[in-house]
């Protein structure tokens, strides 16, 4: 990884730490109920935050003050560790590890992890909303996309799919359908939340979601890869997993050659989207890479 990039993630990484520890309930708030606890041990403390990153390198890219951009940047990540939580129940897909530790059912119980789930739901949308630095029209705007990319039309639609999809033959465009949903819609979002956050016009807002759009698949393309040539340790979580599950994947479908030449197709498409962009667009075009890159 450039050294520039481990810079900017370092401080960002630093800046969303800082804001989801403000935003989730003290662990003793809810005194004795565990929720308030099993809320911030399934966000805080580890995850690569490249949902977050996303929402304030989006900012960044139109020119805009990554305080604003803050709160839908904890948002996306109280979404995505609701979804995790929910994914790893014995309902879904019963994991026991997650972020290299053991699933928040297993550290709680699958009752209290449930509500954890759905109490970060809520806090996502409760964080836009209370937001007083972004103007109420802003505010109703990212509301708006959010549920999109969430709701039926989104990542809970696709998980929807994915499910259907499990022991069955299925063919790359079902597949691209299911991830679009399942994992894109909420990546692309968090372009478009820091656009949306940074005033951007609605070319570049175009732009960037387009970008959001090529990234989200790229970065399923590899985690269905890394779920074949990772190891346990480095993922955080089981490897393997996809296999076990007689799921669809890119690499079962295509083969993994083939596989790591649509990652890179989709990257390249993803950098060509930011051409009309200057240099305040170069942490998305480094995070473009990282997403192909990654080993975890
Ligand atoms: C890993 O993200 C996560 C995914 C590849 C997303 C998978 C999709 C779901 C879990 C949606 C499930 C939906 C419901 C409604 C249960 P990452 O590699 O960025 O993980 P990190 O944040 O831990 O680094
Ligand atoms: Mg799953």
């Amino acid at each position: 990884m450039p050294n520039e990039l481990e810079t900017y993630l370092k401080r960002h990484r630093e800046r969303i730490e800082t804001a989801l520890e403000a935003r989730l309930p003290a662990e003793d708030r809810l005194h004795p109920a565990p929720l308030g606890a099993a809320m911030r041990y399934a966000v805080l403390g580890s995850g690569k935050r490249l949902r977050p990153i996303l929402v304030l390198a989006g900012c960044e890219a139109v020119g805009g003050d990554i305080d604003q951009a803050l709160a839908p940047a904890v948002a996306v990540e109280c979404i995505h560790a609701y979804s995790l939580v929910h994914d790893d129940l014995p309902a879904l897909d019963n994991d026991d590890l997650r972020r290299g530790r053991a699933t928040t059912h297993r550290a709680f119980d699958e009752a209290t992890a449930i509500l954890a789930g759905d109490a970060l739901q809520t806090l996502a949308f409760q964080s836009i909303a209370d937001e007083e630095a972004l103007a109420e029209a802003v505010r109703l705007r990212m509301v708006r996309l959010l549920a999109r990319s969430v709701g039926t039309d989104g990542m809970v639609g696709g998980q929807a799919l994915d499910l259907a999809q499990e022991d069955r033959a299925s063919d790359v465009a079902a597949l691209q359908r299911t991830h679009r949903l399942k994992t894109g819609a909420l990546l692309q979002t968090s372009v478009e939340l820091g656009a949306l956050a940074g005033g951007a016009t609605p070319e570049s807002r175009e732009a960037l979601a387009s970008y959001g759009g090529h990234i989200g698949l790229a970065f399923q393309i590899v985690d269905d890869i890394l779920d074949i040539s990772g190891d346990t340790q480095s993922l955080g979580k089981t490897a393997g997993a996809d296999a076990a599950h007689h799921k669809a994947t890119y690499p079962a479908l295509l083969g993994m050659e083939e596989s790591q030449r649509m990652g890179r197709t989709e990257l390249d498409r993803a950098l060509a989207c930011l051409e009309s962009l200057g240099p305040e667009a170069d942490p998305l075009r480094d995070l473009a890479c990282y997403v192909v890159e990654r080993n975890h």
